[in-house]
């Protein structure tokens, strides 16, 4: 953790960072005033192992000289480059290096790799210890001042430094625990990020959710002293940007359930810790609008839809058997309350797709265990029929690192879905495809024809070990998708 990172294009760094490949080849030169000479020596150490962020280290009058490994020349990419930027970050931690100079490495774009790098010190900044208190002691964390002889290297480091501040509010807002984040408090960090970055915010709360015939939120919601609400923000192109012609919007919607309990269907055997991190979709969601916001500004609408509820317990429930209908006209029939994601979702699905005539819709949710059954936390699950959607989503998640993989749909999998009594179950009492049956269930709420990406991050929303960019905790998975997706659509201004 550092108090800050920061550029600062004119600074006297004290300690000087140089990348070589396995072969001991280097793949950048040293900054003035450090010269090529002392890293002979360096490479032919011991610890200057063929792995990416093996690290050697030389105390010289002028200062520090750090060199990092990356590993093999040919599998050199800007993953491997965030792996090796965290090792020796992990260590600058450590040493109260001040202002440091990094050089860009061969093989790839100065943009790219200072973009990585930021990404990676930026993430890597996050303090994971809001919650603590004074029973706790601690080294003070210390500013962290960055800087380079190459411009468009310190651009990149600006741009990855500000993508991971905003992964990073997803991660402070993650780590809120439930006593203090509820929907409500969810609406005012929204409204709070509305007031800085020029964006407009509503919030569907109490008697307005029956009038919209929000009946997920209602329901779910409904046993809780802390009430639901749909919070709606909107970024706006300015004024230069925007095109002739009205653009449609890009819709982002998240889950975000402060807390899961089960309801009446309550979580047994210790399924109920953790829960807090049931608002991580919504999270993400909120942390991309700010990126959007500050740094991707892009030409078209982007609207933002929070579907904030806590899932408790009362006698005020609502209960396996109740049949609820939707506001597209759609019934459901409860059959399990722990099955709460899709019935939030199902409200911001159907007003997105009649309240926000969208260009597209993507929603991320800690929606089922299932998905953490199939593929760990090594890549969210997604779903996409639309091929245009799914190539930006897939290029964004190879330029980020942020891993999806695509799961089917078929009408077989909607059929395992069908109520004897009303249109819908929300759970099929079998765990048959089960992360595919939460999506088969989304998708009867919306509209055919506006593409729709669904991605359960329930496998990678946090995680429990200290490895790379990230500390045990929320990963803010998704922020950097979604706000490197919305790049790449600003580009092609599709
Ligand atoms: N929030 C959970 C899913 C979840 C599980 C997220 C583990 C993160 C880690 C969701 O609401 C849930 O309870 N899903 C149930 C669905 C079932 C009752 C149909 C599940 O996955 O078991
Ligand atoms: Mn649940
Ligand atoms: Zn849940």
């Amino acid at each position: 953790m550092f108090k800050s990172v920061r550029v600062n294009r004119r600074a006297r760094p004290k300690t000087a960072i140089v990348f070589a490949f396995a072969d001991r080849r280097v793949a950048s030169r040293p900054p003035k005033p450090f010269s090529p000479r002392a890293l002979a020596e360096m490479l032919n150490r011991p610890e200057f192992t063929e792995e990416v962020g093996a690290i050697a280290e030389k105390v010289l009058p002028i200062g520090r000289l750090i060199v990092v490994g990356l590993g093999e020349r040919k599998a050199f990419s800007p993953a491997t480059f965030r792996t090796a930027v965290a090792a020796v970050g992990r260590r600058l931690r450590t040493l109260a290096a001040g202002a440091i100079a990094l050089t860009p490495p061969d093989g790839l774009d100065p943009s790219e790799s200072g973009r990585a790098a930021g990404e990676s010190l930026g993430l890597l900044s996050w303090d994971p210890k809001l919650y603590k208190g004074s029973a706790t002691t601690g080294r003070a964390p210390y500013d962290l001042t960055l800087t380079s002889s190459n411009e468009k290297f310190l651009d990149g480091l600006e741009f990855g430094l500000t993508m991971a501040s905003s992964a990073n509010l997803a991660r402070s807002l993650g780590q809120t625990p439930p006593n203090i984040a509820t929907p409500m408090w969810m609406a005012e960090q929204a409204k709070q990020l509305c007031e800085e970055t020029n964006m407009t915010c509503r919030v569907i709360s109490g008697e307005e959710l029956a009038a919209e015939s929000l009946v997920g939120l209602a329901n779910v919601g409904r046993a809780s002293a802390n009430p639901p609400c749909l919070i709606r923000v909107e970024y706006r192109p300015p004024a230069p940007k925007a095109q002739k012609k009205p653009q449609k919007p890009v819709v982002l919607i998240g889950k975000t359930v402060t807390y899961d309990t089960g309801g009446l269907s309550l979580k047994v055997n210790n399924g109920m810790v953790g829960m807090k991190g049931d608002k991580d979709g919504g999270c993400a969601v909120l942390g991309a609008m700010r990126a959007v916001a500050e740094l991707i500004q892009p030409p078209f609408p982007v609207v933002a839809l929070l579907a904030a509820a806590e899932n408790s317990v009362s006698s005020d429930s609502f209960r396996p058997d109740d049949v609820l209908t939707f506001r597209n006209g759609v019934t459901v029939e409860v059959t399990n309350t722990d099955a709460e994601g899709r019935l939030v979702l199902a409200d911001a699905l159907c007003w997105a797709c009649d309240a926000e005539n969208p260009a597209c819709i993507i929603d991320l949710a800690t929606l089922t265990g299932g998905v953490v059954t199939a593929l760990g936390s090594t890549y969210a699950g997604y779903w996409c029929e639309d091929d245009s959607l799914r190539k930006d989503l897939e290029e964004a998640s190879q330029a980020t690192g942020e891993r999806i993989w695509r799961l089917p749909m078929h009408s077989e999998y909607r059929d395992m879905m069908r109520s004897p009594v009303a249109d819908l179950i929300n759970s099929n009492p079998n765990r048959h495809a089960h992360p595919i049956q939460g999506t088969a269930f989304l998708s009867y709420f919306v509209k055919t024809g506006i593409p729709w990406a669904h991605i359960d991050i329930a496998g990678v929303h946090k995680t429990t070990v200290d490895k790379g960019p990230y500390v045990p905790g929320p990963t803010g998975f998704g922020v950097r998708l979604l706000a490197e997706m919305l790049r790449r659509r600003s580009r092609g201004t599709k």
